[in-house]
């Protein structure tokens, strides 16, 4: 079934990619909230924004990764593969230390860093950089 953003894509990726620029967009006002030193809120949000973020991420792309990944090398032999090969990796690295980010800041206090600023400012780079990835992934295979 194609999708509803005209450009030919499955319907599952045209999901998947305006879901997360809607993830996105709460991320940004959660960062806002911080900056707002609306601390407590911030933090509840930026908890549902990386735990929401696995759905489109299971569902929407770790199995054509998974498939990717069973071409071996032959993977780095085009760019309609390489790019969203290479994304997978970045974006699952991104993901990973932004649910630790969330965890260790809700529910486990004494994780480390015992000062996580800088952990927070590197996993939301990160993860709003993913987006962009992800965006150029969804223009290199569907535009
Ligand atoms: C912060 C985490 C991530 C973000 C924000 C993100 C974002 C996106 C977006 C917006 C797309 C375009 C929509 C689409 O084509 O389905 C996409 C595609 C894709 N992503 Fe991610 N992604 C992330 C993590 C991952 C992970 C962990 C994997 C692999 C395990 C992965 C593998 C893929 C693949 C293979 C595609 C192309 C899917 C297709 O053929 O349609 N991504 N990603």
């Amino acid at each position: 079934m194609t999708g509803f953003l005209r450009s030919g894509a499955p319907f599952v990726a045209d999901v998947t990619l305006v879901s997360l620029w809607a993830l996105g967009a709460v991320a940004v006002g959660g960062w806002i909230l911080a900056r707002r030193r609306a601390f407590p809120r911030h933090c509840r949000l930026m908890a549902w924004v990386a735990l929401l973020a696995w759905l489109p991420i299971l569902f929407g792309m770790v199995g054509r990764w998974l498939e990717l990944a069973q071409l071996g090398r032959n993977v780095f032999v085009q760019t309609a593969t390489v790019v969203p090969f290479m994304h997978g990796v970045t974006g699952g690295l991104a993901q990973g230390l932004m649910t630790y980010t969330v965890v260790r800041m809700n529910w486990r206090r004494k994780w480390p860093p015992r000062r996580p600023l800088w952990l927070m400012r590197i996993s939301m780079a990160l993860w709003l950089l993913s987006i962009v990835g992800g965006t150029g992934v969804y223009l290199l295979l569907y535009r």
